[in-house]
């Protein structure tokens, strides 16, 4: 089928290159004339497992293609994804301009029948609004119809996510579209759900809510196991083998960050004030979730006597998780943010974050690897749970260190293995 992704962001770039392997013909647009240019020349700008692999394969296939504009992406597609950017507005709602702009934008150009689908997180009613946005822009008597399709990619690993979906769900009242975009995935294997579209809306919002929950609640009861002596560990994999609940997601840490939840969860609490409903419950796990970057701050501060004024702390890890590039949202940079205030000496290290974190945390000093980081640090945090922060040489890191104290946000490393090399070890929820 012939495809155009507008957007070539996280979910643009993995629509587009995953639907050219599954062997559509995709277009992929975006409005930053240098990106499309690097794209065409096969060059990724963001760092996801397999997808430059994906483009690549897409660019000598001639199955996917790269241009500016949306319009020039649109005209000939039979399905058109909207897969551009819904930032967090000031009162914690979706923003809808881009989607909206690409929409008045593509609505001339359409051909009869095509299907437009918004993968992008869009607030509950927005199939609707997009429908009435094409129809005002002149597209709504060709037939064209509107669907949703969430996505539900982790970053990271999202084309393997986006090629071996839990689920795909369409939302349309159009029986036959839905159909349409179905076909689409026909060749990946994975049950087919198809909704009325405030529903498929919904269930991305309860989805990443409810993760977000499962995170704050592993967090909660790792508050709770410091300070009744349990190891959160155990517990989450006592929890775990009990099959309602599951392993996934019971990891305490500092708090969930990133791209979707902080701003999915803003969004349906702010849903559910303008319906009426106090979503008490959510509002817990925002709360949870803000209380669990500052015990990170808490736990820094006690391994150095209680300020950090003038103290050298050493960040491993930048990123909101390990294996992506992204910082947004991210517990880390706040956490080096507040350290900053406080008047500490801030040396950073993260392979994947390059040089944005020094706008983002001003005064940061940023070091080229783990040891460096640590090099005269009075405490070291491990903030990001990239793997090879449990392969360090930790007898070099103990020399190299002014201090003792590590703080194991990501609870990565051996607890009784690092006291044994003499660290002052705090891990989140252990002993
Ligand atoms: C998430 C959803 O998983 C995905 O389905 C959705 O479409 C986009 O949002 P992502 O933001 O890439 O994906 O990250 P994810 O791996 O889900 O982790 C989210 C946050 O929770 C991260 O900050 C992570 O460190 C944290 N987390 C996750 C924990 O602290 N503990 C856990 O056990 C799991």
């Amino acid at each position: 089928m012939r495809v155009a992704v507008i957007g070539a962001g996280y979910v643009g770039l993995t629509t587009a290159a995953c639907f050219a392997h599954l062997g559509h013909d995709v277009v992929c647009a975006d409005i930053d004339a240098e990106r499309v240019a690097r794209l065409k020349k096969g060059e990724v700008p963001i760092l996801e497992l397999g997808l430059a692999g994906l483009i690549k394969e897409g660019l000598a296939a001639r199955r996917l293609e790269f241009v500016v504009g949306a319009a020039t992406a649109a005209q000939r597609a039979e399905i058109v994804f909207l897969c551009v950017q819904t930032p967090q507005g000031s009162d914690g709602s979706a923003d809808l301009s881009f989607v909206e702009t690409v929409a008045q934008e593509i609505a001339p150009v359409l051909a009869p029948n095509t299907v437009v689908v918004n993968k992008s997180t869009v607030p509950v009613g927005a199939t609707r609004f997009v429908q009435r946005v094409l129809s005002e822009a002149g597209a709504g008597a060709e037939g064209v119809t509107v669907a949703s399709n969430p996505e539900f990619l982790r970053e990271g690993q999202a084309v393997r996510d986006f090629l071996n979906p839990d689920r795909i769900v369409i939302g349309c009242e159009d029986h036959e579209s839905a159909v349409r975009v179905s076909e689409l995935y026909k060749r990946v294997d994975a049950p087919v759900l198809v909704t009325d579209p405030a529903s498929a809306e919904m269930i991305k919002y309860a989805s990443n809510a409810f993760l977000a929950t499962k995170v704050s609640f592993i967090n909660a009861i790792a508050n709770l196991c410091e300070a009744v002596d349990a190891d959160a560990r155990e517990v989450a994999i006592g929890m775990g083998y009990d099959t309602r609940i599951g392993f996934q997601f019971l990891h305490p840490g500092p708090g969930y960050g990133g791209s979707c939840f902080p701003k999915d969860v803003a969004a349906l609490l702010h849903m559910s004030t303008a319906a009426g409903y106090d979503f008490e419950l959510l509002a817990g796990v925002v709360d949870v979730n803000a209380a669990q970057h500052e015990r990170m701050i808490d736990k820094v501060r006690a391994a150095v006597g209680g300020s950090v004024s003038e103290v050298t702390v050493g960040l491993w890890g930048l990123t909101f998780k390990a294996d992506t590039d992204d910082l947004r949202d991210s517990p880390a940079i706040y956490i080096a943010r507040r350290l900053l205030e406080e008047g500490a000496i801030v040396r950073a290290y993260d392979r994947g974050a390059g040089d944005r974190p020094r706008q983002l945390a001003p005064g940061i000093e940023l070091c080229g690897d783990a040891y460096d980081a640590a090099a005269s640090a009075d405490v070291v945090a491990l903030l990001t749970e990239w793997d090879e922060f449990r392969w360090l040489d930790f007898d070099r890191v103990r020399d190299t260190m002014r201090g003792r104290a590590i703080v194991d946000a990501r609870n990565l490393l051996d607890p009784a293995a690092m006291r044994r090399r003499g660290f002052a070890y705090q891990g989140v929820g252990r002993r």
